[in-house]
């Protein structure tokens, strides 16, 4: 105890490592809650983080009388330029209600803004004074308060930033304060990088209060998988390589780098999508039922899945680049960058030995669509040979229209005896009609305040995603491996459709 009411910079540290330890249901959500969006002037910030705290704030979820929300970069802008900022992204369009427009309004007059930069004191200590003012004038029980940093910024400058953190704006509370930060992909370029990064910040912050944003971790029909899985006896027992045949999880975008071409071409469709994104829904899918849903007993099973991936072979990937992707400026002329790329893995455990999970993700494709395909094997011994008889299947549609489908054989209604294949479909649109469903970013952030880190990625899950991509990623980056040209709007390069075959999956 004497520890904890230590005034040292070091012991206030670890008593909120302690204070983490708490049952998360216990966890008061009141309090002084300061949410500091470094990297407030950039893009990420307005597209997504101010308008989920917008969302938060509409709901109930962040209250007046408790948080303010502070916005940190280096540009120099009033309070008021970065809230006409988001005001100007927020109502795009002049149908938005009186209702809106009021708590807009109200919404705005919570943000607060800091300019400074990333690795000096001057600024981190201008920004500690602003929050422990707001602190000092909203904080009714002393040691209740709570400051969360949101890195919407580089990952280039997220060590220095850290490292200000720690050294000038932690919450100074003994009792149930906190610091959380989140920090935002891409965590490094390779295993060593990231492995680099994960222990600069390991230095500064434990675990418990580190939180890597997956954002497709907050998609719903994601959240849904372990409910699917385990809530219903129905999957239990076929959800394994005696009747699954192959499972697909699929990432399509119609668009192309667009502005980002600068970005994207140092990480490629790869590391953009599918060590993360991709890798975190096939843990889902894959991972054994955990011992609880706390968060470590979840992540513990998603960590043995990775570890079970076998090393990719090389004749099992295909990649590809579109046409034009180098007419972007910010893209060099001898790019060897993937936009697409089609992955296959091999799981080598009881569950899953010999069933490839193909890993698909592209930019400039046919259309906009992420989805998990998992197909069943054909039923043996088939007696209706007069037409052919379509695979079962089981299609989780994450977006556009977040659906979940099953393919079945039936009669063709009338009085032929033939078959014909149909869905059992539940679309949430037509199921759920009313309910809006959040966006992922407002999930993830109050999952940040409330302290549950079920949904944000372990430094362990991350370096073991990085072991199984790192030789092939080093391979693309010494121009081993070529992207084959795909025309836009196609569904990528033709290998990748005969590859898909040969791994056994039965276009339905
Ligand atoms: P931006 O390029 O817009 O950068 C955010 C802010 O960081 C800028 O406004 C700028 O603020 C500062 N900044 C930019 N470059 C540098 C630099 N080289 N050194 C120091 N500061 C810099 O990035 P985004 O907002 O697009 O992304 C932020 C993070 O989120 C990144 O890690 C990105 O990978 C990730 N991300 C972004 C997504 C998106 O849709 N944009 C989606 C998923 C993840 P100032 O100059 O005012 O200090
Ligand atoms: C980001 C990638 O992580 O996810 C982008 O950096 C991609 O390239 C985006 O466009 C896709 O997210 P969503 O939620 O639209 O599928």
């Amino acid at each position: 105890l004497s520890s904890r009411n230590s005034s040292s910079s070091e012991n206030n540290f670890r008593s909120e490592s302690f204070s983490e330890e708490r049952d998360l249901e216990s966890i008061p959500e009141t309090g002084c809650l300061s949410i500091i969006v470094l990297g407030a002037s950039g893009d990420l910030a307005k597209k997504k983080t101010f308008p989920a705290l917008f969302n938060l704030f509409r709901q109930g979820f962040l209250q007046s009388n408790e948080v303010h929300i502070f916005g940190y970069a280096r540009t120099k802008m009033s309070d008021d330029a970065l809230r006409d900022r988001i005001r100007e992204y927020l109502t795009p369009n002049k149908g938005t209600s009186s209702e809106q427009a009021e708590a807009l309004s109200k919404f705005l007059q919570l943000i607060k803004y800091v300019s400074g930069s990333y690795d000096s004191e001057e600024g981190f200590r201008l920004l500690d004074k602003e929050i422990s003012e707001h602190e000092f004038a909203k904080n009714s029980q002393p040691g209740t308060s709570r400051r969360l940093f949101y890195l919407a910024l580089p990952p280039s400058v997220y060590p220095s930033v850290c490292k200000m953190i720690r050294s000038y704006c932690m919450n100074q509370s003994h009792l149930s304060g906190w610091t959380r930060i989140v920090v935002e992909k891409p965590f490094g370029k390779d295993l060593s990088s990231a492995e680099e990064l994960s222990s600069q910040l390991g230095e500064l912050f434990d675990e418990e209060q580190l939180y890597r944003i997956d954002h497709y971790l907050g998609k719903e029909l994601v959240q849904n998988l372990l409910v699917l899985r385990f809530a219903n006896r129905f999957f239990l027992p076929l959800w394994n390589r005696d009747n699954i045949d192959n499972i697909q999880i699929v990432f399509r975008e119609d668009f192309g780098t667009e502005g980002r071409g600068g970005y994207f071409d140092e990480y490629g469709i790869i590391r953009d999508i599918i060590q993360n994104h991709l890798m975190q829904v096939l843990c889902l899918v894959a991972m054994e039922k955990p011992v609880s849903l706390k968060p470590e007993h979840i992540r513990d099973e998603k960590v043995k899945v990775l570890q079970s991936v076998l090393p990719i072979g090389q004749e099992e990937v295909v990649l590809g680049q579109y046409d034009g992707y180098k007419d972007d400026p910010t893209v060099p002329d001898g790019s060897n960058t993937p936009t697409f790329a089609t992955v296959i893995l091999r799981i080598h455990n009881e569950r899953w030995e010999g069933v490839p999970f193909i890993l698909k993700a592209g930019k400039a494709l046919n259309s906009r669509k992420a989805e998990i395909r998992v197909q069943f094997k054909d039923v043996p011994g088939d007696i209706y040979k007069c037409k052919k008889q379509g695979r079962n299947e089981f299609v989780i549609r994450l977006q556009p229209l977040e659906a979940m489908y099953m393919k079945l054989t039936v009669k063709k209604p009338g009085l032929e005896m033939s078959t014909i294949q149909s869905e059992l479909d539940l679309s949430y649109r037509q199921r759920y009609q009313g309910v809006t469903i959040p966006e992922a970013y407002e999930r993830l952030i109050l999952d940040t305040i409330r302290g549950d880190q079920q949904h944000f990625v372990r430094r362990d899950e991350l370096k073991a995603a990085w072991e199984i991509f790192t030789p092939l990623l080093h391979k693309i980056d010494d121009g081993e491996l070529k992207p084959i040209p795909y025309k836009p709007g196609s569904r990528g390069p033709a290998e990748a459709d005969e590859l898909l075959a040969k791994a056994g999956y039965v276009q339905t």
